[in-house]
């Protein structure tokens, strides 16, 4: 059962809302309270005298019912009564509570209820008024329908039944991650209601085959029609939305807004723009809904086994699903959920979207140490096993993976030689790149390992020009523990850029993200775990600014004349090596205190007269000259 609600009984008068009523309180042994008790004198006297009620006639009697059910939540809630007709009405009597409020709509026909109202005796409101009832009556869409010509046995039976089986909470959409993440929730003894659309001769049956395919799903209730999946969850209700980022996302919640209640929860846990989700977040709240945008990483496998998940939105939001996405997410060397508040609005979609284009960068710099080895003329088993060997300095599930997909054979070729050369994405590197730009921060690895998945995909263009510069030099010969240690610098450089930018929106939005709880919720579950990672936590505890830690700062001075080595050994021998260069060249220019951008002030202030600031002046002042 659940606890601390008012459940209303409503219909037109003679539906057997009493009867129910009080059956009901005995069954969940709560106080009842009928409002035909609370009218006032004046509306009793109209209704005997055959005289409907107006609109102005009940706000007094429903402010009345209103108080007295939030005294009675204070406590342990209640059954109550109320014709409650409108839904003006019902807004009205539920105000302030409306999510601990429980509709229960008795529907039978005019011609039953018509007998019913003529048997009984005593009652103020004669049957002509009936049909004023029925005229007024709107019917609710967020109400338990009950049938009223079924025995009042059975009514109750059949409500004890719903209580006892309201999900607690709704996947909605059944994708790869949504399967994935309903079954960690019900793996979690969660009891779940689940949702995939209808779409005749694509997708059908969806949600029911997928529950009776899986044994942790019996207890799950399958649905393909909105309504009864939003009439099936417990109030405040809490839905994930595991759908395609983009217009979709916008679509899903049009269509499920007019069946919620004041109060429920949407989170949407694709990877969803984060300027899409303030907007979101903005219009659900002005529907007295709440969002939460969260970034759920980890693929397929973490979804189902305990992915990574960054909540943004409301904090009273987040609070009540915390219980949820703290089950179902990984957990970290300490036991602790991968899980965390993360900030306000967008901010949990916009670290999503971070992680994705740190994941770029992971990612490249892996591509680049095989390109180099390749060129070195080792074949892929052989790349493996060198990756392999570097478990012990530069773990991450990323090396893990690419060790494994180097290994895959299909007959006696890797497999790996077989996959065109062409990099897809899905347009979370481009936004982070468009972010980085938009808050003018230099995440320049993000932005080179999207560029180079662009460039591969040039293959014609490739192909022309590989047959014009046909000849390659000769490659230079390089050490293996070089490339590791030039590897790992570009890594300590990658993930840098990727806290300094979170860290420059956090202030330009005024969101309060701590870093360091963000690298805990990237220890484990999210495609970005490492050892790394587990490094860098208690480095941001101390500082947002990673190159303030004395033990990294040691480090890159040890590793960047390797690093540099390796660079101009791919360039001298041709080998694309775009993010690690970067990664050098990066911190070389963060490195100069005394740069060159004098030089292109001084060159907009010649042709634009855009002025230029000078060395040692305290007062900042803009200067202009005539430069010929
Ligand atoms: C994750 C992944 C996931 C997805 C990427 C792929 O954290 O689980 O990042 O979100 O695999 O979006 O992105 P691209 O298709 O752009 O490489």
């Amino acid at each position: 059962m659940v606890s601390n609600k008012i459940y209303v009984v409503m219909g037109v008068s003679g539906a057997g809302k009493s009867s129910v009523g009080q059956a009901l309180s005995k069954s969940l042994k709560l106080p009842f309270y009928d409002g035909d008790d609370y009218h006032p004198q004046a509306n009793i006297d109209k209704m005997r005298q055959g005289i409907p009620l107006e609109d102005s006639d009940r706000w007094a009697w429903l402010k009345n019912l209103n108080l007295l059910a939030k005294e009675a939540l204070k406590k342990e809630g209640a059954v109550m009564v109320c014709s409650a007709l409108k839904e003006v009405y019902r807004q009205e009597l539920s105000k302030d509570f409306s999510t601990e409020c429980e509709w229960i709509y008795l529907k039978g026909s005019y011609e039953l209820i018509m007998e019913r109202i003529q048997a009984r005796a005593g009652h103020f409101m004669p049957p002509e008024l009936l049909q004023s009832q029925f005229n007024t009556l709107e019917a609710p869409k967020n109400a338990i329908e009950i049938d009223v010509s079924a025995p009042l046995s059975e009514i109750i039976k059949e409500l004890e039944m719903t209580f006892n089986e309201k999900k607690e909470f709704g996947l909605f959409g059944l994708g790869v991650m949504g399967k994935s993440l309903a079954r960690n929730l019900a793996r979690n003894g969660f009891r779940i209601a689940l949702f995939n659309r209808h779409l005749a001769g694509v997708e059908e049956g969806v949600a029911k085959n997928f529950k009776d395919h899986f044994p942790e799903l019996k207890e799950a209730a399958a649905f393909d029609e909105i309504a009864a999946f939003v009439n099936a969850l417990g109030t405040p209700r809490k839905i994930m939305l595991m759908v395609n980022a983009g217009p979709i996302v916008d679509h899903v919640i049009a269509d499920l807004l007019p069946f919620l209640s004041k109060g429920d929860i949407l989170i949407d846990g694709g990877n969803s723009n984060y300027k899409d989700s303030k907007r979101r977040l903005d219009y659900l709240n002005s529907q007295q809904i709440q969002f939460i945008g969260a970034g759920v990483s980890g693929g397929e496998e973490g979804a189902l086994t305990g992915p990574s998940i960054m909540p943004g939105g409301s904090k009273e939001a987040y609070a009540a699903i915390q219980p949820y996405l703290e089950a179902i997410a990984a957990k970290g060397e300490d036991g602790k959920p991968c899980c965390s508040y993360i900030g306000e609005e967008g901010s949990g979609h916009f670290v999503k979207m971070v992680h994705n284009g740190i994941e770029y960068v992971e990612m490249e710099l892996l591509a680049e140490m095989y390109a180099i080895l390749t060129a070195l003329g080792k074949n892929p088993t052989k790349i493996a096993s060198i990756f392999e060997s570097w478990k012990s300095d530069s773990n991450s599930y990323l090396l893990e993976i690419t060790i494994d997909i180097l290994r895959k054979k299909e007959g006696d070729t890797p497999l790996v030689e077989k996959i065109l050369d062409v990099a897809a994405n899905k347009g979370t590197g481009n936004w982070t790149t468009i972010a980085t730009a938009e808050l003018g921060v230099p995440s320049t690895l993000i932005a080179n390992a999207l560029f180079a998945r662009f460039t591969s995909s040039f293959k014609t263009q490739r192909q022309k020009v590989a047959a014009i510069f046909e000849h390659s030099p000769e490659v230079q010969t390089m050490e293996e523990g070089d490339l590791l240690k030039a590897y790992h610098f570009a890594r300590i450089i990658n993930h840098y850029q990727g806290f300094q930018l979170i860290s420059e929106a956090a202030k330009t939005y005024q969101w309060n993200i701590q870093l360091s709880e963000l690298a805990r919720v990237w220890t484990n579950g999210c495609i970005i775990k490492s050892d790394l990672m587990k490094k860098l936590l208690p480095l941001l505890k101390e500082s947002n600014d990673l190159l303030d830690a004395p033990t990294l700062q040691n480090e890159l001075l040890l590793l960047k004349p390797i690093a540099n080595k390796v660079v101009a050994q791919c360039i001298l021998s041709e080998i694309p090596t775009s993010s690690l260069s970067e990664s050098v060249n990066f911190l070389n220019q963060l490195k100069t205190d005394r740069s060159a951008a004098n030089i292109i002030q001084a060159q907009r202030d010649y042709f634009g007269a855009h002025t230029y600031k000078r060395i040692n002046d305290p007062l900042q002042k803009n200067y202009h000259t005539i430069w010929t």
